[in-house]
């Protein structure tokens, strides 16, 4: 049986924490699907296609190759395992506050399909601080998220950054 991964999140901005994850999930499975939710309810900055499209750069930059597929999802993540043909949900784990919310989330996607596994990779530790909403946050009042984000998100948090001003 082919072993097809799906890496869920709202990547708003995506970040240094998701690249290492990507490359360590891709070593996992014969396919990696990055679903990108459109998450209304988060407010994001970045629309749902500029989301996919600066994670399909990312993903081109580090050369993770045609084992991904990066594409938009609405509605369930559990739906959408189904959809794509996932047995396996891959999510980044970095202090115990993500563990009491990932716990409640895998227990709830379980009882909806219990043919889905969810495999949580530690971040890594240079990695564990970063925080999508707080990188936002330093980005839209002219801190400096080089250390958190790649150069393309850094030039895209900046340019919405000069458009709210
Ligand atoms: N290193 C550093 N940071 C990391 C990281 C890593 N390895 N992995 C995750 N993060 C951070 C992100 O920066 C982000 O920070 P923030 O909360 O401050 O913004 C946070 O962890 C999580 O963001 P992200 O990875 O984008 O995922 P998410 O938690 O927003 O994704 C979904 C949530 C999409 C999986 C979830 O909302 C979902 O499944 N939605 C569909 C509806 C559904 O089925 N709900 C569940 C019902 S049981």
């Amino acid at each position: 049986m082919s072993r097809v991964g799906l890496y869920p999140g709202t990547f708003d901005p995506f970040t240094n924490g998701h690249t290492d994850i990507i490359g360590r999930a891709v070593k996992l499975v014969d396919k990696l699907v990055i679903g990108v939710a459109l998450n209304e309810g988060k407010g994001p900055l970045f629309t749902l296609e500029e989301r996919v499209a600066i994670i399909i750069a990312e993903c081109e930059a580090i050369g993770a190759g045609d084992k991904i597929v990066v594409q938009p999802f609405k509605g369930l993540l559990i739906h959408y395992a189904r959809e794509v043909g996932a047995n396996i949900i891959v999510r980044g784990l970095r202090t115990s506050a993500d563990f009491e919310y990932e716990f409640q989330m895998t227990a709830m996607n379980q009882q909806l399909d219990r043919e889905v596994e969810t495999v949580f990779l530690m971040a890594d530790p240079k990695h564990q601080a970063i925080s999508s909403s707080l990188v936002k946050v330093i980005a839209q009042l002219g801190g400096d998220v080089s250390k958190f984000v790649s150069t393309r998100v850094t030039d895209r948090l900046a340019a919405k950054a000069a458009a709210a001003r």
